[in-house]
């Protein structure tokens, strides 16, 4: 099976994981993407924030969330009231993936990761998770909420609640998860669902100790 378990230091500060994460070739993806990108953020925030997968942006500049959803994300966590220096930011899934269609031009276009490679990525996401240490985690969207809850998981269902992490209990972090922050620039409904995903980020708020 696909895993980046030989490539994750054990005991590793955040710089040792970020150089480690670079020269993964956990599973097939690493070879289409230009770059790992890892977490990025206070490696010691309160909140742990757990997108997808890098998208075109962040794919070239080798950081999370630093394109279009990225905005949306930033400003709904200023409306929460969660300060970005607590934060923590990163990716189920480390590497962008995506197609090139002929007929759109040279465009890459986005293509969901497969349970596999959200699999395989997993231990890096452990790696931070036992590193940043954070009271609360947010699932942005499906992949993370599965990556961290498992395969039955559903936004729909589950979202805005505060979660028990598996695995996690007894040291009290808590999961909320809500739609993906990209989800909002889609939408015909846009302000619907802005508001949505603000609300879920108050709830990650409140669990703040
Ligand atoms: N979407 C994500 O899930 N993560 C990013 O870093 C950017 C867009
Ligand atoms: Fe490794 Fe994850 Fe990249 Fe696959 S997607 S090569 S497991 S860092």
């Amino acid at each position: 099976a696909y895993t980046a378990e030989p490539f994750v230091p054990e005991g590793a500060g955040v710089e040792v994981l970020r150089e480690a994460a670079a020269g993964c070739r956990g599973c097939p993806l690493h070879r289409e993407a230009t770059q790992t990108v890892f977490g990025a953020g206070n490696a010691h925030g309160r909140v742990l924030l757990v997108g997808e997968q890098p998208g075109d942006q962040e794919d070239r500049q080798g950081a999370p969330f630093v394109g279009p959803a990225g905005k949306v994300l930033t400003r709904a966590l200023h409306e929460a009231g969660i300060e970005p220096g607590d934060t923590y930011v990163t990716n189920a899934v480390k590497h962008f993936k995506f197609e090139v269609v002929p007929e759109r031009g040279k465009r890459r276009i986005h293509k969901s990761p497969s349970l596999r490679e959200t699999a395989a990525c997993k231990p890096w996401l452990e790696a931070e998770l036992r590193l940043v240490d954070p009271e609360v985690i947010v699932a942005l969207g499906a992949t993370a909420g599965k990556a961290l809850l498992g395969s039955s998981f559903r936004v729909t269902k589950q979202r805005g609640a505060l979660l028990p992490l598996p695995g996690h209990e007894e040291r009290g972090e808590c999961l909320v998860a809500t739609i993906h922050p990209s989800a909002v620039l889609r939408a015909d409904d846009r302000e619907a669902l802005y508001a949505g995903l603000v609300s879920d980020l108050r709830m990650a708020a409140r669990a703040l100790r």
